[in-house]
């Protein structure tokens, strides 16, 4: 899918937009996400790792990531998206890794989708999604082996991007907004995932928070991934703005214009993410 979108374009209001987001996030976030993945890796036990499971998979990127790392292991990617699916299938035989990697399109509100017993399980900002995040919690635990892991990543603090000086506080309120629009559609972001991790059944193995910090540069991911961010922000937040800062969020994404999110040297990505490990006894 092209970067080049305009202001009205529906498409990046379809799952298009998201896996472009997806892919910029692990090539922006790429110290991050080795850091978490290695860690998964150094926590599962010596036991047989035969199954892996990453569950709201996206585009792969934890995936792919565990893949390279559990030499050997099928890993198995579920995702209710058959375009998330389907970019996940190409990245795995590009990375020669087709044979190992199996997708299985379900929504996991109707149950649990994988055979057999599973020896590490990846969630990665997609518990906050499910309508009932406890009971796939637990099914996940009935699938696992003992002595089996599971690892959830989710975000701690959002990501920011702007300097404060733009809209002055553009960004801040942006957030607020963001906040409370997602307080209603989206109840779980934001949960206490340590105590849901041990109440269905695991033993708490740590929980990591992970610091974000990456600079952008005048042309680079991060100047793309902030303009999508925002972009699919827009429409959600646009009747809570004021006028001025609808303006300069505006300006910052006309990719014509001087503002441009897609050339600014001013960009840094800053956020945390946190990893809760747990084993099953
Ligand atoms: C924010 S993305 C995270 C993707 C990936 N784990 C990552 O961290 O890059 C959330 C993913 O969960 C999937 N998802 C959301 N609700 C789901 C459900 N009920 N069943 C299966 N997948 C779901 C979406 O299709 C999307 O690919």
């Amino acid at each position: 899918m092209s970067h080049h979108h305009h202001h009205g374009d529906t498409s990046v209001e379809s799952d298009g937009g998201l896996a472009d987001l997806l892919d910029l996030d692990a090539d922006v976030l790429h110290e991050y996400w080795t850091d978490a993945l290695g860690r998964v890796r150094r926590a599962a036990d010596d036991g047989p790792r035969r199954r892996i499971v990453d569950l709201g998979a996206g585009t792969g990127t934890g995936t792919l990531g565990l893949a390279h790392r559990f030499a050997g292991a099928e890993v198995v990617a579920v995702d209710a998206s058959d375009e998330m699916l389907d970019r996940l299938r190409a990245r795995a035989l590009d990375q020669g890794l087709a044979d190992r990697v199996r997708t299985v399109r379900a929504d996991l509100d109707d149950g649990w989708p994988v055979d057999g017993p599973v020896d590490v399980t990846w969630a990665s900002l997609s518990l906050h999604h499910f309508a009932d995040p406890d009971r796939v919690l637990r099914d996940v635990h009935a699938a696992t082996r003992p002595g089996g892991l599971l690892a959830v990543a989710e975000f701690a603090e959002r990501p920011r991007f702007l300097p404060d000086a733009i809209g002055p506080g553009l960004e801040q309120r942006l957030l607020d907004e963001l906040g409370r629009d997602q307080a209603d559609r989206l109840p779980h972001l934001g949960s206490d995932w340590a105590a849901r991790v041990t109440a269905a059944g695991f033993e708490l193995v740590e929980e990591r928070t992970f610091v974000i910090d990456v600079a952008g540069d005048a042309d680079g991911s991060v100047g793309r991934y902030a303009d999508l961010w925002f972009r699919r922000l827009r429409p959600r937040l646009a009747e809570r703005l004021d006028p001025a800062d609808t303006a300069t969020l505006d300006g910052l994404l006309d990719g014509d214009g001087p503002e441009t999110l897609l050339r600014r040297g001013d960009l840094h990505v800053r956020g945390t993410r946190t990893v809760t490990l747990g084993r099953r006894p």
